[in-house]
């Protein structure tokens, strides 16, 4: 098991894909980057919240990516001892291979929101038990912990949402603060060299700056330690001011497409 400390500045990954990372541990509550460390700028995150004996993975991942996450899983526990999967909106490189996780654990848990929960089958007609994150906005471990889930509708999918752990203070955005780079590192370590890469990604997929500052809005009293993306590197603590920051003043989508248009 890699393990690194995302407050301790400088801190390089390197590049040990054999092993799930430990990005955080404490009581009996743990958090592990997956992968998947494929050579693309477009690189998905998939990471596993694991509390005491139950797990929920956090954005699957494509089906070609499926057999290295899973085994990644078993590194750390049986897979079938995953018992829901966040689906933080239906697109392929989130939500594919998620029909093989149901296979998996026929009991397992699809967290997603109603706007994605209708259009999942067409992954693959299958049964699963689904919980809607919009109408429950938290899943309560058997410990007590919980996490919760916010929404960020059109940041990009109307469907999007993310998820708050409290326990670790890390937000698991989707595809906010996703970048695309192919010099990736596990965590940022130059927030201004990290903007563009941001703006690669954010300027064309996100919808508007008022979707952006919206929900920056909904998280404004959340304290958080660490800001966890689907593509592209980890952000920890030192540079969350300059995430929100950058959210904030965004001029992205629609704003850029439509200028002369209210
Ligand atoms: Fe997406
Ligand atoms: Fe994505």
């Amino acid at each position: 098991m890699n393990t690194i400390d995302l407050n301790e500045s400088g801190k390089v990954f390197r590049e040990e894909y054999d092993h799930p990372t430990v990005l955080f541990q404490d009581d009996g509550h743990a958090i592990y980057w997956l992968g998947v460390p494929e050579a693309t700028a477009f690189r998905s995150n998939t990471y596993l919240i694991v509390d005491q004996n139950e797990a929920i993975i956090v954005d699957p991942g494509g089906v070609d990516h499926f057999e290295f996450v899973q085994n990644r899983v078993s590194q750390i526990l049986p897979p079938e001892r995953v018992v829901a999967q966040i689906l933080s909106h239906q697109d392929p490189d989130v939500a594919a291979s998620f029909p093989l996780w149901v296979d998996v654990n026929p009991y397992i848990k699809v967290i997603a929101s109603s706007r994605a929960l209708t259009l999942l089958n067409h992954f693959r007609d299958c049964r699963y038990e689904s919980l809607n994150s919009i109408d429950h906005p938290e899943y309560k471990f058997n410990s007590g912990k919980v996490i919760r889930f916010i929404p960020s509708p059109f940041l990009h999918s109307p469907a999007a949402f993310t998820t708050y752990d409290p326990f670790s203070k890390f937000l698991f955005s989707g595809d906010i603060w996703a970048a695309v780079d192919m010099e990736w590192k596990l965590v940022v370590e130059d927030f201004s060299t990290h903007r563009l890469k941001l703006n690669l990604f954010h300027l064309d997929f996100m919808a508007s700056g008022k979707a952006a500052r919206g929900f920056i809005e909904r998280i404004r009293e959340l304290e958080i330690d660490a800001i966890l993306p689907q593509h592209g590197s980890i952000i920890p603590v030192r540079f969350i001011p300059m995430a929100l920051d950058y959210l904030n003043r965004l001029n992205c989508g629609i704003d850029i497409f439509y200028p002369d248009i209210n």
